[in-house]
């Protein structure tokens, strides 16, 4: 058990409340910066119930360099920081674009800056698999060549990936690991907390639940025609617990090995198509899904999935969550919120 203070940026968020879950299990004291852009507040009563602890709550906006300061004057003596706090809606990047680079840079920058203030050396970072586009060979690994991306949003994640080996390499104290994640999905078995989307969902698992509970009246999947075994896109999805774990994983492996900086895939190491989610899905929940194939999304990558043997040999990390479960957990968190 560790009784370190860790500062969770984006906490309230999808991935943010499981892995704070996840943090206060293992016995860390959290503290979450979040501006609630898009989350709620009653995420912290849920992750209260959840763990028996509150965490403490800063409601800053990251980007507000003296209200980013503030908080880190009063959580000084953290041992490290997970960024998770960014805008993620690829489609509304393209039309917004400056609004998140702004958002994902600025905060990126000033968490950055006053870690460097406070000496707080430590930090995990959000980056994603859409860093490798289209990779020329899969799985792709830590090595396979990023490219630039089709979105703002993916851009950004490539930008910061930058800004954080450019100062950890100006700083010899400092420490980053840079997570890339695949597709996260799924919820906490409890239900009490999960993926939150605004308006129509983008990702397909969000709108596989809303199918399911009679919000939408079907699945359009995207395509029915990539080069792929069944003719559609496949993806590694990654259950958001263990990607959760991973994060502690990363946290305890920056601070035992000193290292200054690492890269990992968190994925399952596994490639399923759209339609092997959607059986999977009914099978594991016994709700029939409506779908109909319609053209292909633009921008797209026809496969991707990572091989994860790194982070399994260096952090001892390795997904587990078998996917039924984790279907179940989406499903009962959609049925929570519907109620609602
Ligand atoms: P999310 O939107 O659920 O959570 C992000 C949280 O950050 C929200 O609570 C939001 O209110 C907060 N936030 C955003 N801008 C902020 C700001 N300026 N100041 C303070 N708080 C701010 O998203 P998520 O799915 O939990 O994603 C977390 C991180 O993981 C993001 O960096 C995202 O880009 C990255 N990521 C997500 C996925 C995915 O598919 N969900 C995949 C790869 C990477
Ligand atoms: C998955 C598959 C779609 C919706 C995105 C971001 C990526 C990362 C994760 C943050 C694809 C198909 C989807 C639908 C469908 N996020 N689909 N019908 O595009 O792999 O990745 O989220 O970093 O950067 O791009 O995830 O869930 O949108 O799509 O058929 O209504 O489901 O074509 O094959 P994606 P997704």
């Amino acid at each position: 058990m560790s009784n370190q203070k860790i500062i969770v940026t984006g906490g309230c968020g999808y991935i943010g409340s499981h892995t704070t879950v996840a943090l206060q299990n293992a016995g860390y004291n959290v503290v979450i910066f979040d501006n609630l852009a898009n989350s709620t507040p009653e995420t912290l009563d849920r992750i209260t119930e959840i763990t028996g602890v509150r965490p403490m709550f800063e409601k800053i906006d990251c980007t507000d360099i003296d209200a980013v300061r503030d908080a880190f004057d009063r959580h000084g003596d953290a041992t490290g920081v997970i960024h998770f706090a960014a805008l993620k809606a690829v489609g509304e990047s393209v039309s917004y674009p400056l609004m998140y680079y702004k958002n994902n840079l600025v905060s990126l920058i000033n968490v950055l800056e006053m870690m460097t203030a406070f000496n707080i050396e430590n930090i995990v970072f959000s980056s994603s698999a859409t860093v490798y586009g289209a990779p020329d060979t899969l799985p792709a690994t830590e090595d396979t060549p990023t490219r630039a991306a089709t979105s703002p949003y993916g851009q950004t994640k490539i930008m910061a990936e930058t800004i954080i080996r450019d100062t950890v390499a100006a700083n010899p104290k400092m420490h980053a690991v840079l997570l890339r994640y695949f597709n996260p999905i799924g919820a906490h078995p409890s239900g009490k907390i999960g993926e939150l989307p605004r308006g129509v969902p983008n990702n397909l698992m969000p709108y596989i639940t809303q199918v399911a509970c009679g919000q939408r009246e079907k699945l359009n999947v995207f395509g029915d025609d990539y080069p792929t075994p069944d003719g559609f896109c496949v993806r590694d999805y990654i259950d958001v617990n263990d990607l959760a774990d991973a994060h502690i994983a990363a946290l305890r492996h920056m601070i035992d090995s000193g290292d200054d900086i690492d890269v990992f895939n968190i994925g399952t190491g596994r490639g399923l198509s759209v339609m092997e989610i959607i059986r999977t899905f009914e099978r594991a929940t016994g709700v029939k899904i409506n779908y109909t194939i319609t053209a292909r999304r633009p921008g797209d990558v026809p496969a991707i999935w990572a091989c994860a043997d790194k982070a399994a040999k260096v952090l001892g990390w390795r997904a587990k969550t078998p996917l039924d479960d984790t279907m179940r957990a989406a499903w009962l968190w959609q049925q929570n919120i519907s109620k609602n």
